[in-house]
């Protein structure tokens, strides 16, 4: 990684002004204090809904709550590296940077001996050794293009070739083997030997890895994957995401499947926004190279139990990361592959516009092992329809629900309905065209609180004399940063906390505080009036938890410990 200090980086961002170089990509109009423009991140027509504003030198797009600094912004739209957008954004205002930002020299080495393996399997497949494998190809309806555009190639049958080839061309072992090309055994050998291969790419489009697949009846595992190396992990890879996202974006969605031949398939059909899980389950980086789309997902695991299963397991990821998401069930084949070899492209998009909901897909999977005749069953199935409904707490998909269950079964809707957890949800109200975004009162409340202390020292010293405490783990992490932020710097701005923030995992969080908010007027009384209401609602909650325990100790001085508790918080609630 190249040396450059946060100083410095906050140093390049007071100095660049955001409008002047968001103005070079889009189209700005002044309005009031902010100047609006069509949003680049999304198909933005006839709603100017993105919004930069000069002196927070912050943007935000209020329809799909894309925000960020001017670092961000190059990052996005050029599609490189934090730290190449900085060095843009220094080009562009002219800084003399001190240090030489190099690319990311570390693994160089790593990324040319894979591409160079790749390019080497490719042109093997053409030779006598691939006849076979090039038969095997064809015979599953993969053309030369389809061969081409993949870069689907063919690993020798001999044990060492690739490694003594780059070898010979001054590869360093240790390199070769990193990047898991070789293997050592009693002495270095090819990790993918006699296979047909399929390189592997990261989002930015670099090879970093091979999936390898037998073509012959043998005895040994279909396909052999690079192993974990310091630049192919497969909890952070999806197999096509470096050509999907731009389509993705463009179509609105990002169909997701298990297998990279199935991506390979649907992909060569035309439907380019595809991705293939490598056949493990989702995991938090994935998540956040989806929410980098801002699209909805389609799910579509293969038609067998175990891709219900990861249906389920995948949605639910899936869903508590707020993606909208629907599912798509394939019948008559056993994945997308083999349903688009025997059925019309026109039939595959259609199954994809009629995937269904998340719920109604949890709705049906839970009817399946049970027999609704018997009165068990019924009762149960409802209970754990009722358990999700609590889970997703959408009031109008809790009332459909609801009417639905009611009449299917002829239970009372009442009954029904106070198995419902009260939650306080209120919303905040959206601007025009904004995707409304749900959220409890403690939450907005803990938000506001944050934004005012992004924005000026004052708020952030009040905060720590008055509550010194969120009662919402995240938001608390969040404050915490804040306060670290200023301990060290000794000022507060909301564009260098995002830098501050880029790789910590609070990081899209710390981006929605901000994003419905840009426009917030500040006022001393509104936050003081603010920790007021924090600090009973804080309160509020510690009284639910000490009557929650109330109900669970048996000892009589313990239970008078607690009520005497309760009554001082109530007490002083009312002095204050
Ligand atoms: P084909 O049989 O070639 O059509 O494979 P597929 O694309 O239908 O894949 P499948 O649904 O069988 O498996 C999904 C994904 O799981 C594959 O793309 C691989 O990434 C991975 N996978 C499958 N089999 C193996 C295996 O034997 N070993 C490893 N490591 N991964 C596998
Ligand atoms: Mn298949």
């Amino acid at each position: 990684m190249p040396v450059i200090s946060k100083e410095t980086i906050n140093d390049i961002q007071r100095q660049a002004n955001i409008v002047d170089i968001v103005g070079q990509y889009v189209t700005l109009e002044k309005r009031g204090k902010n100047y609006f423009g069509l949003c680049p991140f999304h198909n933005d027509v006839n709603n100017p809904s993105f919004c930069v504003n000069e002196e927070k030198k912050i943007f935000t797009c209020f329809s799909c709550h894309k925000s960020g600094n001017v670092f961000t912004f190059i990052e996005e739209r050029e599609n490189v590296s934090f730290i190449e957008a900085v060095k843009i954004v220094s080009d562009k205002i002219g800084y003399e940077l001190k240090l030489d930002i190099k690319q990311n020299t570390q693994y160089e080495a790593h990324y040319e001996a894979l591409d160079l393996a790749s390019r080497f399997y490719q042109n093997n497949l053409h030779s006598s050794d691939g006849k076979e494998a090039r038969e095997y190809l064809k015979n599953r309806g993969i053309n030369e293009d389809i061969i081409d555009e993949f870069a689907i190639g063919f690993a020798p049958k001999g044990t060492d070739t690739i490694t003594k080839m780059l070898l010979n061309k001054d590869f360093d072992e240790n390199v070769l083997l990193e990047s898991g090309i070789t293997n050592r055994g009693n002495s270095l050998y090819d990790t993918f030997r006699n296979r047909i291969t399929f390189p592997i790419h990261n989002d930015k489009g670099r090879i970093v890895g091979f999936s390898a697949r037998i073509y012959q009846k043998i005895d040994e595992a279909k396909y052999i994957n690079t192993r974990e190396t310091p630049i192919f992990k497969k909890g952070e890879i999806l197999f096509n995401y470096h050509r999907a996202q731009g389509e993705a974006r463009k179509n609105k969605y990002l169909l997701i499947v298990e297998g990279q031949l199935d991506a390979i398939r649907i992909y060569s059909v035309g439907i380019k926004n595809v991705v293939a899980t490598m056949g493990t389950a989702l995991t938090s980086d994935h998540i956040n190279l989806l929410k980098k789309l801002n699209v909805k997902i389609v799910l579509c695991m293969d038609n067998d139990q175990a891709g219900e299963k990861a249906s389920l397991a995948n949605g639910e990821i899936i869903e508590s990361a707020g993606i909208p998401l629907s599912i798509l069930r394939i019948s008559g084949a056993k994945d997308p592959d083999e349903y688009l070899l025997n059925n019309s492209v026109e039939a595959f998009k259609d199954a994809i516009d009629n995937a269904i909901t998340f719920f109604d897909f949890k709705m049906n999977y839970l009817k399946k092992d049970k027999n609704l005749d018997k009165v068990d069953d019924v009762s149960r199935y409802i209970n754990q329809v009722i358990a999700e409904l609590n889970k997703n707490k959408d009031d109008v998909l809790i009332n459909l629900t609801i009417n639905r269950l009611s009449e299917e079964y002829g239970i009372d809707k009442n009954v029904l309905l106070n198995k419902i957890i009260k939650v306080d949800t209120g919303i905040i109200e959206p601007k025009k065209g904004e995707i409304k975004r749900r959220i409890s009162k403690i939450d907005k409340y803990c938000e506001i609180i944050l934004y005012y202390m992004l924005n000026d020292i004052k708020y952030i010293k009040l905060y720590e004399q008055e509550l010194s405490y969120l009662p919402i783990d995240l938001y608390n992490e969040i404050a915490n940063d804040i306060l670290a932020f200023y301990i060290k710097y000794n000022y507060i701005s909301i564009a260098d906390f995002i830098t501050y923030e880029i790789e910590g995992e609070r990081y899209d969080d710390v981006l929605k505080v901000i994003d419905h908010m840009i426009d917030q007027e500040l006022s001393d009384e509104e936050y003081i009036v603010l920790m007021g209401k924090m600090k009973s609602l804080i309160d509020e909650k510690k009284i639910e938890e000490l009557k929650m325990k109330l109900k669970t100790v048996s000892d009589i001085n313990e239970k008078l410990k607690i009520t005497n508790e309760i009554a001082r918080i109530k007490k002083k609630d009312v002095l204050e």
